[in-house]
């Protein structure tokens, strides 16, 4: 029988079915991840899937973008319901990032995952060989992540320090994502990086005291209380900033 790792452990214990809800209600898009995308995709593509796309808000803002047909899959029915109840327009399925994918081959220009490379364990392998099979000749796959300096510079390790150990266990290194696709036959372009910092609004906030981001249902209560109360304190003062950093690995199906 194969070992339970803390990885493993780590993973099986964020249930999105059950944090659907939250999430769809305190999670938006990232601008900057959509600039930095549509900035780094020199042609638009006609067709795109996100991998893990929750409730797709990644998905529709880049849909729209480039005028693309949009289709994505997750593992979560109700992250999908949620997607589904905030557009028709989509492709959604449910399918597993770790495994087959549940769309025909050579099918997408650019397959994308925002945030989900850190649930696939040791699976990235199967994940890169399926992106790969689902991608035209010439296609583009990204990953967007953070990589031990995002974790370390982000704001969720500024108030919440319990976070980064356990973010550090869960996250695939970019050199771990980079020979996952080589491995799958991907020609590797890189990794690309944005850093932005903007004030902590009041519905920012609200995402932190809602546990919205997944790490902070991974500490102890007590720890997430006390770092809640410093940023709360820093946010009536007006000195709360909010700091987003994200790695973004990209490949290339050549073949
Ligand atoms: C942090 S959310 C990100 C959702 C979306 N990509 C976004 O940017 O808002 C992580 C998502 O990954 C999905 N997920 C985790 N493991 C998965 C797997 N093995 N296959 C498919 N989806 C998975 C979860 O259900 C959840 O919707």
């Amino acid at each position: 029988m194969p070992a339970i790792t803390h990885r493993a452990i780590l993973i099986s214990l964020i249930d999105y079915d059950a944090i659907a809800s939250c999430y769809a209600e305190h999670r938006q898009a990232s601008p900057r991840v959509l600039a930095h995308l549509v900035e780094r995709t020199a042609v638009p593509p006609g067709r795109i899937l996100e991998m893990g796309c929750g409730t797709a808000n990644h998905l529709r803002a880049l849909s729209a973008a480039w005028s693309a047909d949009g289709a994505g899959f997750d593992r979560s029915p109700a992250m999908l319901a949620e997607a589904r109840a905030r557009g028709p327009r989509l492709d959604l399925r449910e399918g597993d990032a770790a495994a087959r994918f549940p769309f025909d081959d050579r099918s997408f220009d650019l397959a994308f995952s925002v945030d989900v490379i850190h649930y696939l364990g040791g699976s990235l392998p199967e994940h890169f060989a399926e992106a790969h099979r689902v991608l035209r000749p010439g296609g583009t796959v990204v990953t967007v992540t953070d990589s031990p300096e995002d974790i370390r510079t982000r704001s969720l390790t500024r108030y919440f320090p319990e976070t980064e150990a356990q973010e550090r266990a869960r996250y695939p290194s970019i050199e771990a994502i980079e020979a996952a696709m080589r491995g799958a036959g991907f020609k590797v372009a890189g990794a690309t990086h944005t850093a932005h910092c903007s004030p902590m609004t009041g519905a920012r906030l609200e995402r932190f005291r809602q546990k919205a981001y997944s790490s902070l249902r991974l500490i102890p209560e007590d720890r997430f209380r006390a770092g809640l109360a410093r940023l709360e304190a820093e946010h009536a003062r007006g000195r709360a900033d909010l700091v987003e950093v994200y790695t973004y690995v990209w490949g290339r199906r050549d073949g």
